[in-house]
């Protein structure tokens, strides 16, 4: 069983950033129970786990990821904040921390090892994809319905949605780091 510690350990960085200690701890509890109804044993097995199965990861595991995209989101809204002189909508830092670690924490239902070295998507994954999985996981701990929406429109099912400023923010970030590995693949890529 994957514990608190462990997770508290692997984003130790980015929750320390979030002010809210409730937030902090549901967030860690969402991933804790992400990883049980998941059947993730180990934080190897997290760090083993590639980000996605829709184009080659390239060595890119899932907690990286998480981590790069929710740095990437705040600092995209840092930088509006630094530049601008005045926001034209408020931007909640707590949201967007704890959105970022959150945004994909339905993979952990999506994915599952194919038991030869490789990993498949699961029944659950079938049934509903990550941003629906992760948004009932969200919803189910109690957490605001603006983070349901972080969770929830992140990726595709999002486009032309109602959204939250963080849901905008999370999701440049995280197709930053998805959108080049795609043009990897199809050598669009220029290097
Ligand atoms: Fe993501």
């Amino acid at each position: 069983m994957i514990t608190k510690q462990e997770i508290e350990k692997l984003f130790a960085a980015q929750l320390a950033k979030i002010k809210d200690a409730r937030l902090r701890e549901q967030t860690v509890e969402v991933w804790v129970e992400g990883c049980r109804r998941g059947g993730w044993q180990s934080v190897e097995q997290l760090t083993a786990m590639p980000f996605t199965l829709l184009t080659p990861a390239r060595g890119v595991n899932f907690i990286e990821h998480t981590i790069a995209v929710t740095e990437g989101a705040l600092a995209l809204a840092r930088a509006q904040a630094d530049a601008y002189r005045a926001l034209p909508y408020a931007i909640d830092e707590d949201r967007l921390i704890a959105g970022g670690l959150l945004h994909d924490v339905g993979k952990l239902l999506e994915i599952e090892p194919d038991g030869s070295g490789g990993y498949r998507k699961t029944r659950s994954g079938r049934c509903a994809r990550h941003p629906i999985s992760g948004a009932i996981l969200v919803g189910a701990a109690g957490l605001p319905d603006e983070l349901v929406n972080v969770v929830a429109c992140h990726a595709k099912e999002g486009d032309g949605r109602p959204q939250v400023i963080e849901t905008v923010l999370i999701h440049q970030a995280d197709f930053a780091t998805f959108d080049p590995l795609v043009m990897l693949e199809k050598g669009t890529l220029i290097q």
